[in-house]
This record gives structure tokens, C-alpha cells and sequence, in this order.
């Protein structure tokens, strides 16, 4: 049974008897005593049968949109009967229903050691995404993996994407940000796992206004960052060429996330790929390799005006069940 603790010293005393039956994971003492007194202040569910705790998991706020997954401990008995997972499920309705977008947790990097491995695989098992990798974030010898997880249902976010094409706000992307849209993106499908699809992502002042300074008539001049998507065009199987069905995915995919992620963006491509090859100033701007082709433009930024959504054919004219 899985049960959400609100008294602080109840929570001690549960993440010290969880965490002391762990003891070899915890080199220095002085981590386990944080933990345990962290945990005293977080959100807080404990898996119990009868008296007996099989483990604890606490949840921390770090930012208005993210919950931190800080602290989990399922004592050695208990462990592979799914109690972690039950755990996070609680803790995941609740990040939910408080209106939480994320839940991102910081493991540390895969293929170092093996019981951080099985921590890391048991994330992924979850649904989480391979984030960065801070270097230095705990010390040199034991680089930090950031997992992330999205709450926001896909089919809201679908329905909430239009093409913006109005000024962009100054305030720039944190890198975090761009980092987790490229990630989207490289995860669409692409025929025969091909992954045709590349991107560059610029946000560097310069090299955006190069970039800018190419676009004819004049778009996204106002954006503080953008993606640019690159094909390859070699054939799947025999001469099937799936490339453009490939980054046709990963746009809509970074199209998604950079809305789920409070941006806006257009897809530009006929744009770009017109008679004037602006794709090709743009290729040569960023050294593209030849073997790569620039096919399309995602400018990312918060919008600075209202839009609206274009009209569209009425649902039943465009799907039918059964039978046309
Ligand atoms: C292959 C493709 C190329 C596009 N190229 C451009 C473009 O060059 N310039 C532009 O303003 N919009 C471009 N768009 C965006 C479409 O105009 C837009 O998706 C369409 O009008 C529907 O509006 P919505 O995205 O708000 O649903 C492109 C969309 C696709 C799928």
C-alpha cells in the first residue's frame, strides 16, 4: 500500500530505516544525513505492508513548471516486486494534479557503475528521456545524467500548436530548453532507422543575425534562437528514400515540444528551399557537410503578440469511419 506522508518526523524516520538498510550505497555518511533530512521537507510517499516499510520516495520542487524526483530507497528484500514503480506512480499523479509539467531526477552518468545502471535503467523502464550530462556537477570522476519526463497529455499539446509567425520576445532559450526540442526531434521515427534527420541548433548571436540577414522577405528577426534541420538523402532499402518522411516526424516532434515548452515556432521550409536556395546560404553559414542538405527553419522564442489559429475543413470532411 502506498501512502502520502505529511509529518516531518514520521518522514525521517522512515527515510533512516530505508536508507541505513542501504548503507553500502552510501559512501559518506554526511549524503545519507542530507537525504534524510531533505526528504523531511518534500513531498513524501512510503510503501508499507502492515507495519513493515518497504521503501520511500520524495519528490522536490525546482522550478515553477519542474518536481524534482530527489530522493527513492526500496529496502533489498523488496526489491523487482514493482514497489518502485508504484511509488513513482503516486508521485507522479500528484506532480500531475498540481499542475507540474515535468519530473526531471540526476542520476549519475551511465556505464560507470553497475548499481547506477540499474538506476538508470529503471528510469528509462519509466519513460524517462537521457537529458545532459553535467561533467562537474557531483565531482569529476562521476558525471551527472539528467533524466526528464513530460506530464502534459500530447493530444493538449497538439491541439495547441499554430504557426506563429509574429515578433519574438527577447528573453532567450536556456540551452536546457533547445537541448530537450533537438532531443524530440531525434527521436521521431525515420524509415528503416535510417535517422536521416540532423540538427543544428544556433544561438549565438552572430550567427544568428547571418542567418537572419539571408531570410528574404524578412522572417523570425526577432527570434533569440533557432533550429535548423538537415536530411541526408540516401535510400532506406533497394531505392526507397524515406528521408523526407523522416524529418517531416522530427519537425513535427520539435514543433511540439518547443510549444509543450510555453515557445512558439513555424515551420519554414518552402520558405527557405525556394529558387533562391536560401537554404544553401544557410548551409554554408554553418560549414554543413556536403553530404547534408538544409531543409527547413524553426525559429524558437516566447511570442511577443496574440495569434490566432487558421481555419481548417470541418473534421467530418476530412475523416470517416469505415468507408469514405
Ligand atoms: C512542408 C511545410 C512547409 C512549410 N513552409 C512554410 C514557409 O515557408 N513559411 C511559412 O510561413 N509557413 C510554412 N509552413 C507552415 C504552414 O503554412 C502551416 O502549417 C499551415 O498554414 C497551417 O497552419 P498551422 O500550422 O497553424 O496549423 C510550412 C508547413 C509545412 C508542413
Amino acid at each position: 500500500m502506498i501512502r502520502f506522508i505529511e509529518d516531518t518526523n514520521e518522514k525521517r524516520k522512515i527515510s533512516r530505516q530505508v536508507l541505513e538498510s542501504l548503507t553500502e550505497w552510501f559512501e559518506v555518511d554526511s549524503s545519507r544525513e542530507g537525504y534524510i533530512e531533505g526528504s523531511a521537507g518534500w513531498p513524501f510517499w512510503v510503501s508499507i505492508d502492515g507495519d513493515e516499510i518497504q521503501g520511500f520516495l520524495c519528490l522536490k520542487e525546482t522550478g515553477s513548471k519542474t518536481m524534482e524526483h530527489a530522493v527513492m530507497g526500496v529496502r533489498k528484500e523488496y526489491h523487482r516486486q514493482g514497489i518502485g514503480r508504484r511509488l513513482f506512480s503516486a508521485a507522479r499523479d500528484y506532480a500531475s494534479q498540481k499542475g507540474y509539467e515535468f519530473i526531471q531526477v540526476k542520476t549519475v552518468k551511465p556505464g560507470l557503475y553497475e548499481d547506477y545502471d540499474i538506476t538508470n535503467d529503471f528510469y528509462k523502464s519509466l519513460g524517462f528521456k537521457e537529458l545532459e550530462v553535467f561533467p562537474d556537477y557531483w565531482d569529476e570522476a562521476n558525471p551527472c545524467q539528467v533524466y526528464v519526463m513530460s506530464l502534459r497529455s500530447c493530444i493538449e499539446t497538439i491541439a495547441s500548436r499554430h504557426s506563429y509567425r509574429g515578433a519574438y520576445l527577447e528573453d532567450k532559450v536556456p540551452e536546457e530548453d533547445l537541448i530537450r526540442i533537438a532531443r524530440a526531434g531525434i527521436d521521431a521515427p525515420s524509415g528503416c532507422n535510417k535517422q536521416t534527420t540532423d540538427v543544428v541548433i544556433v544561438n549565438d548571436p552572430d550567427v544568428l543575425n547571418r542567418i537572419k540577414a539571408q531570410l528574404d522577405p524578412p522572417v523570425a528577426q526577432t527570434a533569440p534562437s533557432m533550429l535548423v534541420v538537415l536530411t541526408r538523402r540516401i535510400n532506406a532499402y533497394r531505392d526507397r528514400c524515406f528521408a523526407i518522411q523522416d524529418y517531416s516526424a522530427a519537425i513535427e516532434n520539435m514543433l511540439l515540444a518547443i510549444v509543450e515548452l510555453g515557445y512558439q515556432s513555424c515551420w519554414y521550409e518552402g520558405h527557405i528551399t525556394d529558387e533562391d536556395r536560401i537554404c544553401d546560404k544557410i548551409a554554408d553559414i554553418l560549414n554543413i557537410p556536403s553530404e547534408y542538405e538544409v531543409v527547413c527553419l524553426l525559429p524558437v522564442g516566447k511570442a511577443a503578440e496574440d495569434f490566432h489559429a487558421p481555419s481548417k475543413r470541418a473534421f467530418n470532411e476530412r475523416v470517416r469511419f469505415n468507408r469514405w
